[in-house]
């Protein structure tokens, strides 16, 4: 395999993926989170406000440094992208406990004037329990937490993956009755009202109060290169959805349609709404 250099991209990941996922498919969207006193916390609030993205809630953290992933990858003419290994800088210290004030005041100040919060929750620190209380006093909050989604408890909506469901229920998901099980368990965990387990390449089940669970099939099984931040994609359409005024599950369908989408492309990626609606139009021809 030959290696190359890539020129250095940088792209919006963690949290920011999320929020630049739900900008690029045409939200306003005020950002809330903390980047260090560095080169890479300037060029994040750049990239932002480059397509619009509020950053007035992006506060300064001077003693921790932005949170940056380093993809090392390489490719050689016959083959995709693949990444080598990934070098992350972040500190394992909490910020301090008034900067977790001023976030917490930011989103208290700011959560009427927005139609839903998301809280994507990569574990680096920025969701402290004040933080995440200013958050939850929204009716339509979101939450994709890696970790402790017992945190989040009076959420709407969170979207587990398949390892996250699986640390939080304390029992491994192989088939149709363990995910049901884990699916009424983190329903009772966190007491919402909505369960969506993304689970990869077999897509996602979405599990509410009344009805019991719906499974959508994962639409792109084929042209699959990256699903890094996939996630982070399926959380913004589907929040969007929710929005618009769609149902949970046609929301969930939207959300796994445009997961369908980024995962065609290496890195962690966005999509738009007329290349959603052009995925629909096909995805439908080939009934
Ligand atoms: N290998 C795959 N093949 C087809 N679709 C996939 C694959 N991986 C992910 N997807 C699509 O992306 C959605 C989200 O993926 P996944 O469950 O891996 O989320 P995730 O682990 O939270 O992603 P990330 O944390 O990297 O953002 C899935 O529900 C599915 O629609
Ligand atoms: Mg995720």
């Amino acid at each position: 395999m030959i290696l190359r250099h890539e020129s250095t991209r940088q792209t919006p990941g963690g949290g920011a993926n999320a929020v630049f996922n739900l900008a690029k498919l045409g939200a306003q969207v005020k950002a809330v989170g903390l980047v260090g006193k560095d080169d890479q916390g300037r060029s994040l609030r750049a990239m932002f406000e480059a397509v619009g993205i509020d950053t007035q809630g992006i506060l300064e953290d001077a003693d921790r440094p932005t949170v940056t992933k380093t993809r090392i990858s390489g490719h050689s003419r016959q083959s995709v992208t693949q990444q080598i290994v990934r070098v992350d800088r972040k500190s394992d210290e909490l910020p301090d406990a008034a900067l977790q004030g001023q976030l917490a005041h930011y989103i208290h100040q700011h959560r009427q004037s927005v139609d839903a919060v998301v809280c994507s929750d990569y574990g680096d620190g920025t969701l402290t329990s004040p933080v995440i209380d200013a958050a939850l006093g929204h009716a339509r909050a979101i939450v994709d937490t890696q970790k402790s989604l017992h945190r989040y408890q009076g959420a709407t909506l969170f979207t587990p993956n398949l390892p996250e469901a699986e640390k939080a229920v304390g029992f491994e998901i192989t088939d149709a009755t363990t995910l049901r099980q884990a699916g009424r368990a983190l329903l009772d965990l966190t007491q919402a009202e909505y369960m969506l387990i993304t689970r990869g390449e077999a897509g996602m089940s979405l599990f509410d109060r009344q009805s019991g669970e719906q499974t959508i099939p994962a639409f792109n099984r084929t042209d699959v290169f990256d699903v890094t931040g996939a996630g982070d994609t399926v959380v913004a359409a589907l929040t969007l959805g929710l929005i618009a005024g769609a149902s949970p599950w046609e929301a969930a369908v939207l959300g796994n349609l445009a997961a369908s989408i980024v995962i065609r492309q290496f890195g962690t990626t966005t999509t738009t709404v007329s290349e959603i609606r052009a995925a629909l139009d096909s995805l439908l021809e080939g009934e």
